[in-house]
């Protein structure tokens, strides 16, 4: 059985306290918490190994960019890619679908053209789209999702056509906690010659992939989110589909010849590497995978679905609170309003009683839209927080509900 207790003595940030009570941090929707060994990687790149990669002769610069092409490798590993060359990495999960929509997006879409995207994304996997389509001509077509947070997919063959080029998918809602049917969009894109994007930000932390076997044909995450450090993430692209796409940023390490007037490009996947690549972050990213390979992840996900269970039927047992997502097999985030009291007053007093949760529109605005609101609060899990958080939480609410309505 999964040992919590043990868990939470890796992550030493969980032994501190805010405002003189003891941190429950439940927003690890926004980023996650790093262990220790994560932490001691990215001071031991620091203290004893930097040098920068793919550029020197020299015994740093090769031990660097061992690790970083190793790092690689972990990330192809955890999520099922077939070959290291349809691994690139970015700046994270927004880099990744930027690059995605400008190479790909730029060079497959002409006037006329449509890119499908669900209401439920995160800003990153809407905006990058809105982008490609001024420069293209193309236009946006919205997948719906109904009051509880399901996408509508009867509505998919009214959406989608020939001219259809890019589905823009979440693997998870970082809102709703919704898990989008992806293989059912994945074939009927394919059907039409459409290619699907997906956003892995929380389904990688939720659950996990494997690209393979889904078969899709981008897939973007962030480390951060899975315990990893911050500025660092991947992109992966099927591979035939990599060689055909341009590079999306130019510089260093990128390129094969260069001359004045034009340049050759480096094979996959530096060619989408431009300029010193995070690889301090990219080791970091591989030590929180090798973490991670150390937990179950059955375990890991009904730990994550009791946290999830228990703070959904304590909060719908308080007067006035709405939960938003409710499908059943939703992810470990729960998203609500209390009736009458403004989502940041809620934070703001959760904050000052040690609850840290996320206010406001989560970066999803449209699924605001959809409800007609403003912004939301929400509580996401993570594999170290325990039930007594959950109750703490609850606490923690109904105590700024009594002085909020006072
Ligand atoms: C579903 C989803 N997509 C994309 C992002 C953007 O990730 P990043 O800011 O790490 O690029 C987030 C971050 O909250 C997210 O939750």
């Amino acid at each position: 059985m999964i040992d919590i207790d043990k868990i939470r003595l890796d992550f030493p940030i969980l032994g501190r306290e805010v405002h003189g009570r003891p941190l429950v941090y439940l927003d690890n929707g926004a980023t996650a918490q790093k262990p220790a060994s994560v932490i001691e990687r990215i001071n031991l790149m620091y203290s004893e190994l930097n040098a920068n990669v793919h550029r020197g002769v020299h015994f740093l610069s090769q031990e660097c960019t061992t690790l970083y092409e190793a790092a690689r490798e972990n990330v192809r590993r955890l999520i099922g890619a077939e070959s290291r060359e349809e691994v690139i990495f970015t700046a994270g999960a927004t880099a990744s679908l930027n690059l995605v929509a400008h190479s790909f997006g730029r060079q497959a879409l002409r006037a006329g053209d449509n890119v499908i995207v669900s209401q439920m994304e995160h800003h990153s996997n809407i905006v990058p789209w809105q982008l490609a389509c001024e420069m293209t001509g193309a236009t946006i077509r919205t997948l719906p999702f109904d009051e509880q947070g399901a996408l509508e997919m009867d509505k998919l063959p009214e959406l989608i056509d020939n001219r259809t080029k890019i589905i823009a998918i979440t693997q998870a809602s970082n809102v709703l906690g919704t898990r989008p049917e992806l293989r059912r969009i994945i074939d009927m894109a394919h059907a039409h010659g459409a290619c699907v994007v997906v956003d892995g930000c929380q389904g990688i932390v939720h659950g996990g992939v494997n690209v393979s076997e889904l078969g899709c044909d981008f897939y973007a995450f962030s480390a951060h989110k899975l315990y990893g450090p911050t500025g660092v993430g991947a992109l992966y692209g099927k591979r035939e589909l990599l060689e055909r796409m341009p590079p999306f940023m130019g510089g260093g390490d990128m390129v094969d010849t260069v001359e004045m007037e034009r340049s050759t490009y480096a094979e996959l996947p530096l060619k989408f590497e431009a300029g010193t690549a995070n690889f301090v972050g990219a080791i970091g990213l591989s030590e929180a995978i090798d973490y991670l390979r150390r937990l179950e992840p059955s375990e890991i996900e009904a730990h994550e679905r009791l946290l999830l269970a228990r703070a959904t039927e304590r909060l719908t047992a308080i007067p006035g609170v709405r939960i938003y997502g409710t499908t059943p097999d939703k992810c470990a985030i729960v998203s609500f309003n209390v009736e009458g009291v403004h989502h940041y007053d809620i934070g703001m007093i959760l904050d000052k009683l040690g609850v840290a949760i996320r206010t406001g529109t989560h970066c999803a605005s449209p699924t605001m839209a959809r409800y007609g609101v403003e912004g939301m609060c929400r509580a996401s899990f993570a594999l170290y927080n325990t039930e007594d958080e959950v109750d703490a939480l609850i606490d923690a609410i109904e105590k700024a509900i009594r002085m909020l309505r006072r």
